[in-house]
């Protein structure tokens, strides 16, 4: 069995949940592991690193109901990419409303683009409120469902797992507006300014 490549998908890259998560995932997988920002442009070196390895996972946001152009833009670049063996690609998606399956069309998307390039497809983990919830008591559900899939992806046994916070949607509502007003005070951001679709100049 050949080593995992983790691919980080989000924008955010070095900042990112995305990367929280990944950390996690390294922490918890008995298997070598190559890493790769989708943000850093270095397709070729990505490519030749890919070639000595089994599996691909990609750990990235939910954008817009959708994939974060910087996860398309490296999707179309492996589309093209010459692979000297067959790659199985598992899903590590986070989104930061409180309902896993807000991610399901996007997993949905990488499905597709699995069938149309030949990939096996492999695990997935859905994680909601993946903004909050390694900041909350709850971490240790996204903790204990991040272990479930390293071990799905080591014993080669497929899994569709979910987590969230188990919080009423009134109680994450509340939580996460008072989070993003004082996250906006700390930026001169008032609650007004955050509600107008009206983009100020500096
Ligand atoms: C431009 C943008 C679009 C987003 N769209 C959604 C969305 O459609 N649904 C959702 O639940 N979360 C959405 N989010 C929240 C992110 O999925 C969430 O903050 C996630 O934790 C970001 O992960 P990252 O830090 O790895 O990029 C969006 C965030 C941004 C910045």
């Amino acid at each position: 069995m050949g080593k995992l490549m983790i691919v980080n998908g989000s924008p955010r890259a070095v900042k990112s949940n995305s990367k929280n998560y990944i950390e996690i995932l390294k922490k918890n997988i008995n298997k070598d592991i190559e890493e790769y920002n989708a943000i850093s442009k270095k397709i070729d070196l990505f490519i030749s690193k890919l070639n000595s390895c089994s599996d691909l996972l990609l750990v990235f946001p939910l954008y817009a109901d959708g994939l974060p152009v910087t996860l398309m833009r490296f999707l179309k670049e492996l589309e093209n990419a010459k692979l000297t063996q067959k790659i199985k690609v598992h899903v590590l998606i986070n989104c930061g409303f409180v309902e896993p399956e807000q991610n399901n069309v996007a997993v949905e998307m990488i499905k597709l683009f699995c069938k149309k390039n030949h990939f096996d497809f492999g695990s997935v983990l859905r994680i909601a409120s993946g903004e909050a919830i390694l900041k909350t008591p709850f971490a240790f559900i996204a903790k204990w469902n991040i272990k479930k899939l390293c071990k799905s992806i080591e014993k080669e046994k497929q899994v569709n797992i979910k987590c969230t916070m188990p919080i009423s949607k009134k109680t994450f509502i509340k939580a996460s507006t008072n989070y993003w007003i004082k996250y906006g005070q700390k930026n001169n951001i008032t609650k007004e300014q955050m509600d107008t679709m009206k983009i100020e100049d500096i």
